[in-house]
């Protein structure tokens, strides 16, 4: 067997409360090697987005106790600098959420979302920024991609949205993808349109995967294997 490419230990996030401490995850492991799947299935309020914050280092530092170990490609994310995890987030790792309309801006078209993304790690002028996202809305299966670019997201169907949000969190070409529940909240049929695509996008990049579900079915789908 490979390194694995990322490496969970005895992971804790526990939150201090008003009503006491709240352990949220408490002493998780996972492996996950380069190019594969990981499926997590666990009932509401088990703690998988609490783990998945963790990973990306979005938890509130000071209410949240979080011990372990996190190794990213040989990189221990949990005492990482801020400035090193914005670095390494939408570019080496990258989430996509349950509810594309609350996580993309009402008031700025999807080509600029994707494109400032892309131009933060790159550096790329607006005009390649806007190429790379019309690339991207290509690879998602957005039809006229060219001109739905310039649409905002409430123009955009909640398929389409999933989309684009993928295509937004794909645009550097993460090695990490953490996708938290992206089905849920859609149809059987773009359900399983969505799950295609991820897994062609994974075959195409290599991408290593964690997917989050309370679905068994969706699990058993997608996942090389599952804890
Ligand atoms: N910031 C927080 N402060 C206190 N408790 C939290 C916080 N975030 C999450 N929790 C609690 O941690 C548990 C796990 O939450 P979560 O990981 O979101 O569940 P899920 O498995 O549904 O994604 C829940 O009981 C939730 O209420
Ligand atoms: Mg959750």
């Amino acid at each position: 067997m490979s390194t694995p490419f990322l490496s969970v230990r005895d992971l804790r996030v526990h939150f201090s409360t008003e009503d006491g401490v709240v352990k949220a995850v408490d002493g998780l492991d996972f492996d996950l090697e380069q190019g594969k799947t990981l499926g997590i299935v666990g009932e509401s309020g088990s703690g998988k987005s609490v783990t998945n914050l963790a990973i990306l280092g979005l938890h509130h530092k000071d209410s949240t106790a979080i011990g372990g170990e996190i190794l990213l490609d040989g990189q221990e994310l949990l005492t990482a600098t801020e400035r090193e995890l914005e670095r390494l987030r939408g570019n080496k790792m990258a989430m996509i959420f349950q509810d594309a309309l609350a996580s993309l801006s009402p008031y700025h078209t999807i080509g600029r979302q994707i494109g400032e993304t892309y131009r933060k790690h790159t550096g790329a002028s607006k005009k390649e920024a806007r190429a790379r996202s019309i690339e991207m809305l290509t690879k998602v299966g957005i039809p006229q991609p060219d001109l739905r670019v310039d649409d905002y997201p409430h123009q955009f169907s909640g398929g389409m949205r999933q989309r684009a949000m993928i295509a937004m969190s794909l645009v550097c070409n993460p090695t990490l993808l953490i996708a938290d529940e992206p089905t849920t909240a859609l149809d059987v049929t773009v359900q399983a349109q969505i799950m295609d695509l991820l897994k062609d996008l994974q075959q195409e990049f290599g991408t290593s995967i964690i997917f989050i579900t309370h679905d068994l079915g969706v699990i058993a789908d997608i996942a090389t294997t599952s804890s």
